[in-house]
């Protein structure tokens, strides 16, 4: 079997060591892949993530029998449709059905329509319309631009002030698609990360997870695309998940089904876990990153077998996702300046010396001569296995400290609300 990958995060990368460990062991491809992902897939670094004609392109040239689309902008951009329209079997959500994430609006209106536990919320469709919802609201308040907006479209407003210059942004820019704000109410409480896998019908749920979205210790400084994650999630065992799962998720993929529009692929639901339940905050049609970086290492079961099995209409039926004891733990390492702006070209150490420790992915990396240099942004992530939240952080951050690099960032404090949680077993008395 050859399988190909599409994308070049840390997501990606930990997606193509997962799909090695099928028993199929397929034939690896990556577009457009990264620096650190030629060490286990032919990379394609000619071929855009979100460039569908492109994708079916590659696809068709390597003889591709699985493809897998990470990012977002892909799913939207009909990748999916085209490749399937080529005969190349695909897994991920169509391009109507990924507007679950392309359109916060439309995910309102479904999960109002399927009685989904949600915030609640108004569509602001104008500016003018904006000033005037914006006098009467509660504050804080959150504004979401509508369309796909790379982890920088959610505006949490402490006052009035504060919402009218992000309606006036979302509104404005280009980038934005200036049409719809979603006003929706503040929630509190603990996030989560529930992914499923969906083939239309039936919801298989994967590891519960935890991201850490600011790129400060504490929960502070602005949004980012993810500092760091792990998995399990104390206090979040199986019956707990099929609980969120039959409240959330099935209902979702029932309601679509209705629409004649089958979800097909990854369900992520990033929930908000309040007094009052768990209520959603965000669908996404993909792979969470990096909370793929510590679920997918604690998978058992064979993840080419579940993506064939997902892109059939019922065919997960029966079938049951299994994971691993362990803990995991990842860390991401950023580079200067993210998430504002971020440098490229800085020589990284310590990247063998940090293998031999831990799970070691790419994100944005490049090579220079017989060198791998960060290529801005999140640069690499680092997933370190153990039989309790503690040796599984203790492991991680022992082989990030290995790594360096100019300006490099990393959070402290990843995972340590599941060590204060979880007795660690070597100091439990035996
Ligand atoms: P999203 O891209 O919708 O997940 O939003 C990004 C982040 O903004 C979330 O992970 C939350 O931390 C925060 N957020 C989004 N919606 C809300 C809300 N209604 N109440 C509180 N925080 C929110
Ligand atoms: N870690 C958040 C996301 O993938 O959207």
């Amino acid at each position: 079997m050859k399988a190909l990958v599409v994308g070049g995060g840390g997501r990606e990368h930990a997606l193509v060591r997962a799909l090695a460990r099928s028993a199929s062991a397929p034939e690896l491809f990556c577009a457009p892949g990264n620096a650190g992902i030629t060490a286990d897939a032919e990379v394609l670094p000619e071929v855009a993530a979100d460039d569908p004609a492109a994708i079916v392109a590659a696809a068709r040239e390597h003889g591709i029998d699985l493809a897998v689309i990470g990012p977002e902008a892909g799913l939207v951009a009909g990748a999916v449709d085209a490749l399937e329209a080529a005969g190349v079997p695909a897994f991920g959500p169509t391009r109507a059905a990924a507007e679950l994430e392309g359109s916060k609006a439309f995910a309102k209106e479904l999960m109002r329509e399927a009685g989904v536990p949600t915030a609640g919320h108004v569509l602001l469709r104008s500016r003018e319309e904006a000033v005037e919802q914006l006098a009467g609201a509660a504050y804080p308040t959150v504004l979401k631009a509508d369309g796909l907006a790379a982890g920088k479209g959610v505006i949490i407003c402490q006052s009035e002030a504060d919402a009218r210059a992000a309606a006036d942004v979302f509104f404005t820019e280009r980038r934005f698609g200036q049409t719809t704000v979603v006003l929706e109410d503040f929630l509190e409480g603990e996030e989560l990360s529930l992914l499923a896998l969906c083939d239309g019908e039936n919801v298989v749920p994967l590891a519960p997870a935890q991201d850490y979205k600011r790129i400060f210790d504490g929960d502070r400084g602005p949004n980012t695309g993810g500092m760091g994650s792990y998995s399990p999630v104390p206090g979040f065992d199986a019956a707990a998940v099929e609980e969120i799962v039959d409240r959330v998720h099935r209902p979702v993929v029932a309601a679509m089904a209705a629409r004649g529009v089958p979800f097909h692929g990854v369900l992520y639901a990033g929930l908000m876990i309040g007094a009052d339940g768990p209520k959603v905050l965000e669908f996404n049609a993909r792979f969470g990153d990096p909370e793929t970086q510590a679920v997918l290492p604690r998978l058992r079961s064979d993840l080419a077998e579940l993506f064939l099995a997902a892109r059939e209409p019922g065919g997960l039926a029966g079938v049951e996702a299994e994971f691993a004891e362990d803990w995991a733990v990842t860390l991401v390492l950023a580079s200067a300046g993210y998430p504002e702006g971020s440098s490229k070209g800085d020589v990284i150490h310590g990247l063998a010396e940090a293998a031999a420790l831990a799970e070691v992915t790419h994100a944005g990396t490049a090579a220079r001569g017989g060198e791998i240099v960060t290529a801005g942004g999140r640069v690499l992530n680092v997933t370190a296995l153990g039989p309790d939240p503690a040796a599984a952080r203790d492991r991680a951050y022992d082989a990030a400290s290995r790594i360096s690099f100019e300006g490099m960032q990393i959070r402290t404090d990843i995972a340590a609300r599941a060590v204060a949680r979880v007795p660690s077993q070597s100091t439990q008395p035996s």
